[in-house]
């Protein structure tokens, strides 16, 4: 959608439930770019979709199907920074519903090695492509490209693969299609507690994640942490406004066996200005099969990854964890969510 504002600055500056609107065209989102914008309905809708998908690549001619669905669209995956689960998923899931697609991740082999702005290059796919999905290290940069694409370029749908520490909103998608899978016939996402553990001050999948699960009602969560690395205050400030029931501690020991998912995380010393990461004890924020033993029997164990040593590999056998399923998830999610923006997945019912 246009935006009467003058620059991206003043766009920006503008409360996320303001720029929220701008990312839908016709009642619909548009542009993916804030976990803000799936409510409960939404991300029900997306997990039924998911959850049809998946029951149809089991078999041929549901596979065939699928394909003939976007079999007209095309989409151009630009990571400039660094991933493995995101892109693959992503490009499967473009595969799946018959999507061709085009790819840059590494910018010196493009022409923005001979001086060509990110700006001049996304305004190059959005005339070849139909969708572009995106990662990149700076925060607010998938968004000042929607932007830029709305007001001056040719406006295709852009997807947030990813932006800096701030936002992963389909990596919280599929974290919470991952909970309704391991939940939904033990009582549902809501009245729960949840423990987030490691890095949470640089975790995007953490940040994002936790304002999909703060719509559901009676859910508490534990923020496990070296002090240094705690949540930040806007989340915690906007966490407390919701009146969500929130504890703060560093002692994993003290929450294991009273929560009913541990979603944990690696360091991001990526984003270390001097060598801070080096300071903590990260061992203290690990899971191994001797801490796993206290959790609860039906409590699960969630991770983005990649993962280091916060988890040991010997508890990817105890029928808890779910980070591999979590990851494939993740390629149904996106498959249902590239359904949605193009107007398709009605189609569905005619399989
Ligand atoms: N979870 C996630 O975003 O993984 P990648 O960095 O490998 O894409």
């Amino acid at each position: 959608m246009k935006s009467s504002l003058k620059t991206f600055e003043e766009y920006f500056s503008q409360s996320v439930e303001v720029r929220m609107q701008h990312y839908e065209k016709a009642g619909r989102l548009q542009h993916v770019m804030l976990s803000h914008q799936f409510s409960i309905k939404l991300m029900e809708e997306l997990f039924d979709i998911a959850d049809h998908i998946k029951g149809m690549t089991r078999k041929p001619n549901g596979i065939e199907f699928l394909k003939s669905l976007l079999s007209h669209k095309k989409a151009m995956l630009y990571f400039t920074q660094p991933s493995t689960r995101t892109f693959l998923s992503f490009l499967t899931a473009c595969q799946m519903v018959g999507m061709d697609t085009g790819e840059v991740r590494d910018p010196s082999l493009s022409s923005e090695y001979k001086g060509e702005s990110q700006e001049d290059g996304v305004r190059v796919f959005s005339s070849y492509f139909d969708l572009i999905i995106m990662r990149d290290p700076k925060p607010g940069f998938c968004e000042y490209m929607a932007y830029l694409l709305d007001n001056t370029g040719r406006s295709v749908p852009i997807m947030n693969g990813g932006s800096g520490k701030d936002q992963h909103p389909t990596q919280a998608l599929l974290d919470l299609y991952t909970i309704h899978r391991s939940f939904q016939h033990k009582g549902g996402i809501s009245k729960k507690r949840y423990a987030f553990v490691g890095d949470l001050l640089r975790g995007r999948a953490v940040r994002s994640s936790v304002m999909l699960l703060s719509q559901y009602k009676d859910v508490e969560m534990d923020f496990v942490a070296p002090s240094s690395f705690q949540i930040a205050e806007d989340l915690e400030d906007i966490l407390r406004s919701q009146n969500i029931k929130i504890r703060k501690t560093d002692d994993l020991g003290s929450v294991l066996s009273d929560v009913d998912c541990v979603y944990m995380t690696r360091l991001q010393d990526e984003y270390d200005l001097s060598g801070e990461s080096n300071l903590i004890d990260y061992s203290q924020f690990s899971l191994t099969t001797d801490n796993v033993n206290q959790m609860k029997s039906d409590a699960i164990i969630l991770h983005p990854l990649p993962r280091r040593h916060e988890i040991s590999t010997e508890v990817d056998a105890d029928p808890r964890a779910m980070y591999w399923r979590q990851l494939r998830n993740g390629v149904y999610i996106r498959a249902a969510l590239l359904l949605y923006v193009f107007n398709v997945a009605h189609r569905l019912k005619d399989y």
